[in-house]
């Protein structure tokens, strides 16, 4: 192992969790989560194995889109603490460890943001210019609501000034200008200034939006998109040479590949694979590994020391936009039966564990998979206790409960009355009372002892992360095998999508009966025949990770 290059490309290996500070832990006891509480609980990522904290949003805001709405963005929300913690934060979890970056939200703002107020008062203000105005909605401008049951256009008639503005996502969201270059260095002194107090980089907000230049009138002022980004992370790189852009782009993997940029990887360094995590779930429904497999094959390899983010389950609805209508329609059959679970008629508002009816079996295996997939794995914040959510919060509120750390009213998460709790606690099965970090920490069989053993598996099984893939065949339909080599060394993983349990043969290329296979999750070998072929067992929605060892080793 090139240990140097390992460490400097740390993104490649990581482990990344994300997580809302509110909603995490309440460290002063006034039933918001906060950056003190945050700090208290640091050691649990740490056992986790965590090596990256993606902090969402935590600026001033006025919490229409959960923090998504900003009104300045060089400061810290008084309800999450102040610079002062956040800063504390930074530095425990360097000590532990942990890098932190965090959501970088520039392609709109609040609309109560001192830039928007003073860009409304009149067509002459300073800041006119910063957001995006026409008499009429351009005929060749953007298109595509996003939040359909909130917003039929993209444009807001503004009454005092009387022209419209551009809000991609919520009309309390503007859209801000990037063709103006007022706008742009602002953005490069927002990212200088977090990473100034220690941040790693970002996850990127809304990407192709944020880039989106289309509609408007001045075109000598438009940069190119790309050219663009690729400034923006060799700003991000001359601050800080270890820096990551994590981009949210869902779009198909052919759009998505011009966000990395060239052979150089110019632009991020990582964006999500949302195509894979959408076909990973119709594979599920179907209970057929092909779906995955396919979208595997087909998925491009990042330039240079690019890499794919993989997730099971982000913070927003489980989106199925990249999957066809009758595909959508599988996965909605099977796992968002009834219309209250299902959300912008695109996704669903559940968390995996009720999707899958509290099968802990196949809940390991799902993770098994996000951990031995190429790509850095991305968990949200519960996860690892397998959370449910909460049917009665609004859209994708229904994720965003505060976080389960030990039985009783307030789940750990505050001493506080929990109506001052900004989201309910979770009811019912998926309640604390059954799912608590407490009640699983020293359960050898919990879901948190698994996935604790899986990145423990996965940091030290270096083939997983840096390993050149291939999908290898196993005659089966319900069993996805693949095969991960890297510097001479090789890690297969088998998963079966099927409640049956099955068994398998392999041929391993470069292997013969002077090799066995060792499981890497649990105990047992497994011969290989003279001509390379190995035939593996698996339980129904079992998992194996196996390495080949010469025999007698
Ligand atoms: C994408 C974020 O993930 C989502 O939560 C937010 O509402 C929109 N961008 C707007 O910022």
């Amino acid at each position: 192992m090139r240990l140097t290059r390992t460490s400097d490309l740390w993104w490649k290996n990581a482990v990344v969790y994300c997580l809302d500070v509110e909603t995490f832990r309440d460290g002063d006891g006034d039933g918001c989560g906060d950056f003190r509480g945050l700090t208290q609980k640091i050691d649990h990522l740490e056992r986790l194995g965590v090596t990256c904290i993606w902090l969402m949003p935590f600026y001033p805001s006025p919490d229409r889109d959960d923090g998504y709405d900003i009104t300045d963005f060089y400061g810290v929300d008084p309800r999450l603490g102040t610079l002062g913690d956040f800063v504390e934060f930074v530095r425990t979890a360097r000590d532990r460890g942990m890098r932190v970056i965090a959501d970088l939200v520039v392609n709109h703002t609040s609309d109560r943001h001192p830039w928007f107020r003073d860009a409304r008062a009149s067509r002459d203000s300073r800041y006119r210019d910063w957001y995006v105005w026409a008499d009429e909605p351009p005929a060749d401008g953007p298109k595509g609501v996003v939040f359909p049951d909130k917003e039929d256009s993209l444009w807001q008639y503004d009454e005092h000034t009387g022209q419209y503005y551009l809000h991609r996502f919520y009309k309390h969201q503007p859209d801000l200008n990037v063709a103006n270059p007022e706008v742009r260095d602002e953005i490069a002194r927002i990212m200088g200034f977090w990473m100034e107090l220690g941040l790693s980089g970002f996850r990127v907000d809304a990407v192709p939006f944020m880039l989106e230049t289309s509609g408007q009138t001045d075109a000598s002022r438009l940069p190119d998109p790309h050219d663009y980004l690729a400034d923006l992370r060799s700003f991000l790189s001359r601050r800080n040479g270890e820096a990551i852009l994590l981009g949210e782009v869902n779009l198909p993997y052919a759009d998505t590949m011009p966000f990395y940029g060239g052979a150089d990887g110019e632009e991020l360094t990582m964006c999500f694979d949302f195509v894979g995590m959408q076909k990973m779930y119709l594979a599920l429904a179907r209970r057929d590994a092909r779906p995955l497999a396919e979208a595997l094959t087909a998925r491009p390899t990042p330039p240079k020391d690019g890499h794919w983010a993989t997730f099971v389950r982000n913070h927003d609805e489980l989106t199925l936009d990249q999957l066809s209508d009758a595909e959508r329609q599988e996965v909605f059959e099977a796992f968002g039966p009834e219309p209250g679970m299902r959300l912008y008629g695109r996704g669903l508002r559940r968390r995996l564990p009720p999707t899958l009816g509290g099968d802990l079996e196949r809940l390991k295996m799902v993770y098994s998979l996000l951990f031995s997939l190429p790509g850095t794995p991305v968990l949200f914040y519960g996860e690892e206790i397998g959370m449910g959510e909460d049917p009665e919060a609004e859209g994708r509120q229904a994720v965003r409960t505060p976080m389960q750390w030990r039985p009783g009213r307030g789940a750990g998460f505050s001493e506080a009355e929990p109506s001052r709790f900004p989201a309910r606690v979770v009811q019912g099965r998926y309640g604390p009372d059954h799912v608590s970090v407490a009640a699983q920490r020293r359960d050898p069989g919990s879901l948190l002892s698994w996935i604790r053993m899986l990145i423990e598996r996965y940091r030290e099984n270096p083939e997983l992360a840096w390993g050149d893939f291939t999908v290898l065949d196993t005659g089966s339909e319900s069993v996805l095998a693949h095969r991960c080599t890297y510097e001479g060394g090789t890690v297969v993983a088998l998963h079966n999508f099927s409640a049956d349990a099955v068994e398998v043969g392999l041929v391993l290329d470069g292997f013969d009966s002077s090799w066995s296979l060792t499981d890497l999750l649990g105990e047992g070998t497994t011969e290989i025949a003279p001509d390379g072929r190995a035939v593996i067992g698996l339980d129904g929605h079992g998992c194996r990770w196996l390495r080949p060892r010469p025999t007698g080793a």
